[in-house]
């Protein structure tokens, strides 16, 4: 059997995380990044978007974040109309991890992901540095949890890629987010503890049903915990379907390059 090229063609489900229809972005007059697409993600599961370096995933990414103004379509994420004019949705309903990750450098990792928790608190208290004891209790944990208990006091500068990675997660599980979207967060970890990491996350989408929509490259790591794939390529989805199904001897040539590298680890 082949690979299913897809347009917009599944039943509409009840609720959606995110719903893009006809979704067409350009940083320049006309020349398009992103060419048409339309992406319908349920509540409560896990999106991988993959595709070649340059595709536009971390384009897509943003906009859904309503980071990136777009020229057409429409998109609406956690029931929120977004306008393609920076108006992003609120971080307590959609948290986002760049692939830069924006952490403060000179913060430490406990500090940065109690900048989390901004999003949920009002008042002086936070931005002075005064945090609820419960709410450094949390950060203390969500550290733990992605095995960085040690390292709460360390500087963002003084840690690794990966450390500086789950640091991100951390403080994007402050915000309590229902929608989180990802983009290559767990790029720099070594497989086995992606893997790890990826599974606690993936317990904690289910237990609080939450959506996550990510960039992903290790083709294991997608089989294993993904629900669904998303190929995003020259700015068109030319696949979607579930993970667990996936041929990938057919699915290889959509996620390459037009150079034959290919953005996918694994092969
Ligand atoms: N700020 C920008 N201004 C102009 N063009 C941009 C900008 N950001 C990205 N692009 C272009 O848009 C296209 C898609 O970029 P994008 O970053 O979305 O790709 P990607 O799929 O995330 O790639 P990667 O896997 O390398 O992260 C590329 O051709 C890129 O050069
Ligand atoms: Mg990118």
């Amino acid at each position: 059997m082949g690979i299913r090229q897809v347009a917009n063609t599944e039943a509409p489900a009840l609720t959606a995380a995110v719903d893009v229809r006809d979704l067409w972005m350009a940083y320049r007059p006309d020349e398009w990044v992103l060419k048409g697409v339309n992406l319908r993600v349920p509540k409560g599961q896990l999106w991988v978007v993959m595709g070649p370096s340059g595709a536009g995933k971390t384009t897509l990414m943003k906009v859904l974040a309503g980071l990136l103004p777009f020229q057409r379509g429409t998109v609406e994420v956690m029931g929120f109309r977004l306008r393609g004019d920076l108006t992003p949705p609120s971080r307590r309903v959609v948290g986002y991890i760049p692939q830069q990750l924006g952490l403060v450098r000179g913060l430490t990792a406990l500090e940065n992901v109690l900048l989390g928790s901004l999003a949920r608190h009002g008042g002086l208290g936070p931005t002075l540095g005064f945090f609820p004891r419960s709410e450094v209790t949390r950060a203390r944990e969500y550290l733990e949890m992605l095995g960085l208990g040690d390292k709460a006091e360390t500087r963002v500068f003084q840690l690794s890629g990966g450390e500086r990675q789950r640091v991100a997660i951390a403080r994007t599980l402050m915000q309590d987010p229902k929608l989180i979207l990802a983009d290559e967060f767990v790029s720099d970890l070594d497989l086995p503890r992606a893997a790890r990491i990826l599974e606690t996350i993936r317990g904690l989408v289910r237990e609080r049903g939450l959506t996550l929509v990510m960039n992903l490259h290790e083709i294991q790591l997608v089989q294993e915990l993904a629900d669904h794939v998303v190929v995003l390529k020259d700015g068109k989805i030319v696949y979607h379907g579930p993970a667990g199904t996936l041929e990938w001897s057919s699915f290889r040539a959509l996620v390459e390059a037009e150079d034959g590298r290919t953005g996918v680890a694994g092969w």
